[in-house]
């Protein structure tokens, strides 16, 4: 896909990527917690660009060689083009390089498409965790992979 760019988050992206979140999730991250990310150096966050607009993003926090994934998400109307699974890919490809030895997330378990692209970058359900999510109240399925 040779439209695709996946880069490091920059404070130009924040924008953009807050009104993503807004038309997203019933919980968005506000401008400001992306912004606190910028300076934090165990927090990895990337941007895709599709065609020159920023499509999305996807997280990870690094904490003793294991990397936390969240805030994966790609704006309404570019979704199912493969970004989601090239930025999982290329997390998974950062954190190797740095050493991260296990990756988990947690997604809600109606979240077919979601975890569709987790199950294709290597994650398994390693569990339920009961009434994990707000707004609507929804069980969520942990995720690893080891
Ligand atoms: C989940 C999300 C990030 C996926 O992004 P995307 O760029 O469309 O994902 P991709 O194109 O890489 O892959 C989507 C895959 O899911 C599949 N898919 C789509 N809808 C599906 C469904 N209802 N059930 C199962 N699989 C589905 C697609 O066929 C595709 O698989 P394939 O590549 O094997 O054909 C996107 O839908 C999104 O932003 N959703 C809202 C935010 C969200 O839920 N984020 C995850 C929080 S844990």
């Amino acid at each position: 896909m040779d439209k695709l760019i996946i880069r490091r988050i920059e404070e130009g992206d924040i924008a953009t990527l807050a009104a993503i979140e807004a038309e997203s999730f019933s919980t968005p991250w506000s401008e400001q917690s992306f912004r606190e990310l910028l300076s934090i150096d165990y927090a990895h966050y990337l941007v895709a660009v599709y065609d020159g607009e920023i499509a999305g993003s996807a997280g990870m926090r690094v904490i003793c060689n294991e990397g936390n994934i969240d805030n994966v998400v790609v704006k309404n109307t570019l979704r199912g083009k493969g970004i989601a699974n090239s930025l999982i890919a290329e997390l998974i490809r950062l954190g190797d390089a740095m050493g991260v030895e296990a990756y988990t997330l947690e997604v809600r378990v109606s979240n077919s498409a979601a975890i569709h692209v987790y199950e294709k970058n290597g994650f398994v359900n390693e569990g339920i965790r009961p009434r994990f999510y707000e707004k609507p109240v929804e069980d969520a399925m942990i995720m690893w992979r080891r």
